[in-house]
Formats: C-alpha cells, sequence, structure tokens
C-alpha cells in the first residue's frame, strides 16, 4: 500500500558520517551512524530502531555547544526540520512556529526583516533554533526564555510527541528542563511569542557604550551593533574553531563575593538572585594570565579568556586537558569552581 501524500520518506541513514564540518571547534569527529531528520514524523520510526538495537544516541544541531570525541558511538539524529510560519497575531504578540534545524542568527534576521524585533540583541549567536532553548541562550541583557511561548518535541521516555509550556520549560540561566534531563527530547519546533510592544535594550554595558549620546536606537541598529561587538570579540568558528563561552559565569554567595573584593578590587561582577552574586569567569581566568596562551593544539582566545579555541588539529582530550588546568588554577586562586558549558559528548 502507499504511503499517504503527507508522510516524509523514511530519515537518510548514512554510516561513519564525518562531522568535522558539523561542530564549531573543528574536532575530528565521526558518526558510527548518522541518520538525517528533516520531518519530526520521521522520529518514531527512528527511535523504535534505537530501542529495538539498544544503541546510544543523541541530537546534533549546528554542532556549535558541543564537545565530541573521535567516534560517536551508537545513532547520531542530525536535526534538520527547517521551516517557520506566524501562526497567529494580535494587537499584543505575534506567535510563530520555527522548525528545531533552522540557523538562529537566520532565524533572528528574519524576525527583524519581517517587522518583529526583539531579538537583535541575540544576533549572532551560533547553533540552530532547536538546541537554543536548551541551554536558554543568552547576551547582552536578554535570554531566548523571554520570548518562549512553548516546546514541541518528541519524548522518547513516553514515546510520544509533547508540547511544554514555558513554565514547564524551567528556564534559568543558562539551564533549563530539556538540560537537566540529557537524552530524552528531541526539540522539533519551538514557538516564539514576539509581543508587538518594542524597546531596545541596551543597558548591557558594551552596548551601552556603544550607544552613548543615541538612547534610542532601532532594532536593526541594535542588531549591527550586537554583530559588530560579537564579531571584535568571538572568534569565527569558520576561521578559527570554538564554542563561544567555554564555561559558565559562576554564582557565588555574597559573602564569598565581599571577601574576593577585598583582594580583588578589579572584580567583575553582576547582581544575581538574593544573596548571590554571579563572577564573570573571563575575567578571573584573564586575571590568572591564560589569554593568548596555547598549549599544543589549542589554547585560550587572545581577545576574550572565556573562550577556548582549536588551532587546527586539537582533539577533545585537548580542550578538556586545558580546561582542567584553568579550572585548577582558577580554584587555587579565587576559591571558585567554573563548570564547563558545552556538551560533552
Ligand atoms: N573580561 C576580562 N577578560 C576577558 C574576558 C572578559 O576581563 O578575557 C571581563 C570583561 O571586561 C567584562 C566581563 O569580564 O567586564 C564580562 O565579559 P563579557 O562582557 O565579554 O561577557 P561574558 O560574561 O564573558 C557573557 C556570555 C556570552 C555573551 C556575553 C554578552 C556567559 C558564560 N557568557 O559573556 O555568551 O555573549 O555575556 O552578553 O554567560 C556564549 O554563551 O557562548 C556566549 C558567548
Amino acid at each position: 500500500m502507499n504511503s499517504a501524500p503527507n508522510t516524509p520518506a523514511p530519515a537518510k541513514l548514512t554510516p561513519h558520517l564525518g562531522l568535522k564540518g558539523r561542530n564549531t571547534f573543528g574536532l575530528d569527529a565521526t558518526a558510527e551512524l548518522a541518520y538525517d531528520i528533516s520531518a519530526p514524523e520521521q522520529i518514531p520510526a527512528v527511535m523504535g530502531e534505537i530501542l529495538t538495537q539498544n544503541s546510544v544516541w543523541r541530537v546534533l544541531g549546528g554542532g556549535s555547544n558541543v564537545i565530541l570525541p573521535t567516534v560517536l558511538p551508537g545513532v547520531t539524529l542530525l536535526m534538520n526540520i527547517i521551516g517557520q510560519e506566524i501562526v497567529s497575531s494580535d494587537k499584543n504578540a505575534t506567535v510563530i512556529s520555527v522548525g528545531g534545524g533552522v540557523n538562529w542568527h537566520e532565524f533572528v534576521a528574519w524576525t527583524l526583516e519581517n517587522n518583529l524585533p526583539g531579538l537583535e540583541n541575540l544576533a549572532l549567536i551560533p547553533g540552530t533554533v532547536g538546541a537554543a532553548p536548551i541551554q536558554n541562550i543568552g547576551a547582552y541583557g536578554v535570554e531566548i526564555a523571554d520570548y518562549i511561548h512553548s516546546i514541541e518535541a518528541f519524548d522518547s521516555k513516553t514515546n510520544a510527541f509533547i508540547s511544554l509550556s514555558k513554565e514547564d520549560c524551567q528556564f534559568a540561566y543558562r539551564d533549563s528542563y530539556f538540560k537537566k534531563n540529557p537524552q530524552r527530547f528531541i526539540v522539533t519546533k519551538v514557538v516564539f511569542q514576539i509581543p508587538k510592544a518594542w524597546q531596545a535594550k541596551i543597558h548591557y554595558a558594551d552596548l551601552a557604550k556603544y550607544f552613548e549620546g543615541k538612547p534610542t536606537p532601532t532594532a536593526e541598529e541594535v542588531f549591527l551593533a550586537v554583530c559588530k561587538i560579537r564579531t571584535h570579540k568571538l572568534p569565527d568558528p569558520k576561521l578559527i574553531g570554538n564554542a563561544g563561552s567555554f564555561f559558565q559565569n559562576p554564582v557565588v554567595p555574597n559573602e564569598q563575593y565581599e571577601t574576593l573584593l577585598k583582594k580583588y578590587t578589579g572584580l567583575v561582577s553582576y547582581p544575581d538572585a538574593p544573596g548571590k552574586r554571579k563572577l564573570a569567569a573571563g575575567w578571573l581566568i584573564d586575571q590568572c594570565g591564560f589569554k593568548g596562551q596555547r598549549m599544543g593544539e589549542v589554547g585560550v582566545y587572545e581577545k576574550q579568556a572565556l573562550v577556548l579555541v582549536n588551532h587546527g588539529n586539537g582533539t577533545a582530550q585537548d580542550i578538556l586537558g586545558l580546561a582542567k588546568c584553568i579550572q585548577d588554577k582558577v580554584h587555587n586562586e579565587f576559591g571558585v569552581s567554573l563548570e564547563i558549558e558545552p556538551n560533552i559528548l
């Protein structure tokens, strides 16, 4: 019997797929088996197969927040669900549904072209729309959580598609319900709610400085400013492998912050939850003298100490070795533990 006209073809399977071009660190990794997921309907059959074979599995989006081993065993799902559509629009907000495989930056640009400002502070963040809510991407005073309506995903625990409300997603700084439950959900679509009321958010230090004397820029101007600042500070993965911020900014109790501040008057920090303070990890690492340092094939970026880079032939071990050196030195100097941000697969 022929399948229904709207049923997509089964997901394409490729054995031994090279992933060097699919991870921004530029690590030479091979996926044992890779499925190209271009429609949500393909997922149940693929997950059924994974269950039958008892394989390990993971989803790979833009590969911008992962550290890959030389061989990725089991099954790698390449998230390639694309497309975006305006679901509804009223006087308060526009709701847009976007495929998990859409490139994040291209989506941000599309919202501006369609006169839907709000996400411009998140321009040029590498990766896909589907990966963005998992670590609740944020930059220049905006987090994606502020604009999420709901998330559509396949739940491998119940073998069913679900829709999670923003509250269900439990968003926090670089954290979410998806991150707390790894190996469970495959994000297929992200539904955004973009309020009609808009005001430029330029309170973050770099942007405030950029717009000194011009307090009311347009969304396009903010978008261009963010692109300029990021390009200047962060290495282009096409030229030098990296995964953006390598460590999270650590949050410490106020007492520890006060003690540190007495000793290090230049300490950079931000307010956080009551009784807590978020420290700039880049500043801590910089103070330990790591900026621009090289350790074999890997190193610390010369313009931003929070970014580790692959100079060409680095491996996951090389990167994690350097990360350990940094964590140890920062801990010895400041008594602060740094958490690695990208997912180690
Ligand atoms: N700093 C140094 N030396 C450095 C780096 C930073 O002294 O080598 C100081 C800076 O002078 C600044 C402070 O540390 O006073 C904070 O640095 P920056 O403004 O560059 O931002 P960040 O805290 O390092 C965070 C995000 C970035 C995001 C920027 C802009 C985290 C872990 N990182 O970086 O996110 O783009 O703010 O909002 O929260 C990412 O997650 O991949 C990422 C790039």
